[in-house]
């Protein structure tokens, strides 16, 4: 299917990577993140207009950030944007530039609040903008031609070459260029000069039940969920900290198949007992928790622990 001529594609940056800059192009870790705006990082790619085929290119600066730095204001803000610019009826899909360290919990969250109909497409670089050789005007040409693209919806994530799912996606590298994988699920598609071509076109995942909360309601009145670890020798203390401080869920990404050391397991069920929403995920990178191992309830749909709590939270806010 080719995308549909004559729509607006909007571009929304967020800084990251692909806004970096450094003083020295053969540099790829000693540079400052988000420093160029949105027209520089277009302009950056010579070949823009043959991308967009007479498609007109809206851009916007949301935030100019380092994506270590991401916070709840600012995923509200730009879910907020992003509503915004999907109601518009000539617009097709956006697409957002963003740091790759939280990439994957902002993609979880616009797809769980805004449910999108059309493409929302995020994407980065793993190099700077000033590097001899950098990846981020490919990546956002790719980015491009699948916000284009009429038969797409949901929130995606592009990046080397391959289109991921927001709830799969994950950062895996610290350095290398494909640093994102789906795991098992793999990619849903690749971008191959302009074209897409997809894994399996059929399954693409819902708009949360809460969204309109998240979307109005005030960041400081958000659920407070954090995320607990289990490893060698934890402690306990750490659980009945959370719960005396008024945390309201807790994700714990056990061990192997969900497993849980006994004094932790002995606080999480207590903090339970005490109206505490605890969830259950894996520390593994790939696979998810099959069967229901503990008492605890398992994360759904195999989400790793960081977008299980944007989930949490969400599920929290009904
Ligand atoms: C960031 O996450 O904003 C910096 C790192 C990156 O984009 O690769």
């Amino acid at each position: 299917m080719q995308a549909k001529k004559n729509q607006k594609v909007v571009v929304l940056a967020t800084g990251g990577t692909i806004a970096g800059t450094s003083a020295n192009g053969s540099d790829h870790t000693g540079y400052t993140a988000a420093q160029l705006d949105v027209p520089q990082l277009l302009d950056a790619i010579p070949a823009l207009n043959d991308a967009l085929q007479g498609d007109a290119l809206v851009c916007e600066q949301v935030v100019q950030l380092d994506s270590k730095d991401m916070d709840h204001a600012t995923w509200q803000t730009l879910a907020q944007r992003c509503a915004h610019w999907l109601s518009q009826p000539d617009v097709g899909g956006l697409v957002i530039t963003h740091g790759t360290d939280t990439l994957e919990e902002t993609a979880w969250f616009l797809q769980m609040v805004l449910g999108p109909t059309k493409p929302v497409v995020l994407t980065c670089a793993m190099r700077p903008a000033t590097a001899l050789m950098p990846d981020g005007p490919q990546n956002l040409c790719d980015a491009l031609a699948v916000a284009r693209n009429p038969m797409v919806h949901g929130v995606l994530v592009v990046c080397a070459g391959r289109i991921h799912g927001a709830s799969d996606v994950q950062k895996v590298h610290p350095y290398r260029l494909d640093a994102f994988s789906s795991g098992d699920a793999g990619p849903r598609g690749w971008v191959e000069q302009g074209g897409l071509r997809w894994a399996d076109p059929g399954s693409w995942p819902l708009r949360h039940t809460n969204a309109q909360q998240a979307l109005e309601r005030p960041v400081a009145q958000w659920p407070w969920v954090a995320v607990l670890h289990n490893h060698t020798n934890p402690d306990a203390r750490q659980v009945h900290a959370l719960v005396a401080a008024g945390v309201q869920g807790i994700v714990l990404a056990g061990t192997g198949n969900g497993t849980v050391h006994h004094r932790l397991l002995a606080a999480l069920t207590q903090a339970q007992d005490q109206g505490v929403a605890v969830r259950l995920t894996t520390r593994c990178a790939e696979g998810q928790i099959v069967g229901q191992p503990l008492a605890l309830p398992t994360a759904q749909r195999g989400l790793n622990a960081f977008k299980a709590r944007v989930s949490l939270m969400l599920d929290l806010m009904g």
